[in-house]
């Protein structure tokens, strides 16, 4: 059972700053309306069994995910469809997230965390928003140990205003590494993406939207927080590799396209027709340039972020098992 911790309840300063969602920010106008009623009223989310004002919660600064990055959390999306709002593919992030958990020895219910999304998504009126749930170790002690601290829960949700750069993303190559599987096992472990975090930044610094995780052989690794795909004569290919994230949404490509999974070159990317990133936040984002290789104006790419869209807002008949109503 996920409960507060007394010191936890009543500390009052120190309030952490807020994450306004995943690391890449829409630079352009959002493609759909944005929810004005639930922008503007008091964002709440779930914490520990409860739905609350998410400005009247504190954490402990002896939290030990803030210190060790101790924490597993999920990137998901409710979508406004026909039918109301619907959660896309909310079973499959959770046991992806409970698999995390287990990982740092935090007890994880994938029934609750759903119920507490949910209720997350209800107590904001959000229809299609970005969902964080995040599971933490918290007080215990500054040792590495983590038995018997306390552990916690929250979901919060954002309106959606979040992805790449639509089809105007510049990637380069980092010179940073991905966490190789071996030390760092590809699931959404908070302090594994402080390596996100590095290649990001350096990224930015020499003006690129996006970095691209290279391995020593030469192999295409993934981004920073999504997926690749390339087209090659009209073939989809999806880059496989080991140190990646098995992401949802390129789950969801591949099973949409047939397309094949392989290891890819670095070499094999910048000759493609096309290069695409994917994942939940930045759904299908055609790649305008990979360093000094520009692409075309990816067809195949872009019909891909148009099915996406009616994918997930319920507009194909075999895609509504994946939508869970909120
Ligand atoms: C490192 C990384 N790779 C890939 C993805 C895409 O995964 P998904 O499609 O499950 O969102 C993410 C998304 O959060 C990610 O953080």
């Amino acid at each position: 059972m996920l409960t507060r911790t007394a010191a936890e309840q009543s500390r009052s300063s120190c309030r952490p700053e807020r994450s306004e969602g995943p690391a890449v920010v829409d630079k352009q106008a959002p493609r759909y309306a944005r929810d004005d009623n639930a922008l503007r009223a008091k964002p709440k989310l779930w914490f520990d069994g409860e739905i609350a004002d998410a400005d009247a919660l504190q954490a402990d600064l002896s939290t030990h995910a803030m210190h060790y990055g101790s924490g597993v959390f999920e990137g998901m999306r409710s979508y406004a469809t026909q039918q109301g709002a619907a959660v896309f593919r909310l079973s499959d992030h959770l046991q992806r997230m409970r698999r995390g958990a287990e990982l740092l020895g935090i007890a994880f219910d994938e029934a609750q965390a759903a119920e507490a999304t949910l209720q997350a998504l209800r107590a904001n009126g959000h229809r299609d928003a970005y969902i964080r749930p995040l599971a933490w170790v918290g007080t215990g002690s500054f040792g590495l140990d983590v038995a018997g601290h306390a552990q916690h829960l929250m979901v919060a949700t954002t309106p959606t205003l979040v992805h790449l750069g639509g089809t105007s993303t510049r990637m380069t190559v980092s010179p940073w590494r991905r966490n190789p599987a071996s030390s760092l096992p590809p699931l959404k472990l908070c302090g594994a993406y402080v390596n996100s975090i590095l290649a990001k930044r350096e990224a930015k610094a020499r003006g690129f939207d996006e970095a691209l995780f290279v391995d020593d052989d030469g192999f295409v690794v993934e981004c920073t927080g999504a997926n690749v795909f390339l087209v090659k004569g009209g073939q989809v290919t999806a880059v496989d590799h080991r140190d990646a994230l098995p992401g949802i949404t390129r789950d969801t490509l591949i099973a949409l396209t047939g397309a094949d999974a392989r290891a890819v070159t670095l070499d094999e990317l910048r000759d493609a027709d096309e290069v695409f990133a994917c994942g939940t936040a930045a759904e299908v984002a055609p790649i305008a340039a990979l360093d000094d290789r520009v692409f075309g104006d990816n067809p195949i790419s872009r019909d891909l972020v148009a099915l996406y869209a009616r994918v997930v807002r319920g507009e194909e008949a075999t895609a509504q098992a994946w939508l869970t109503p909120v």
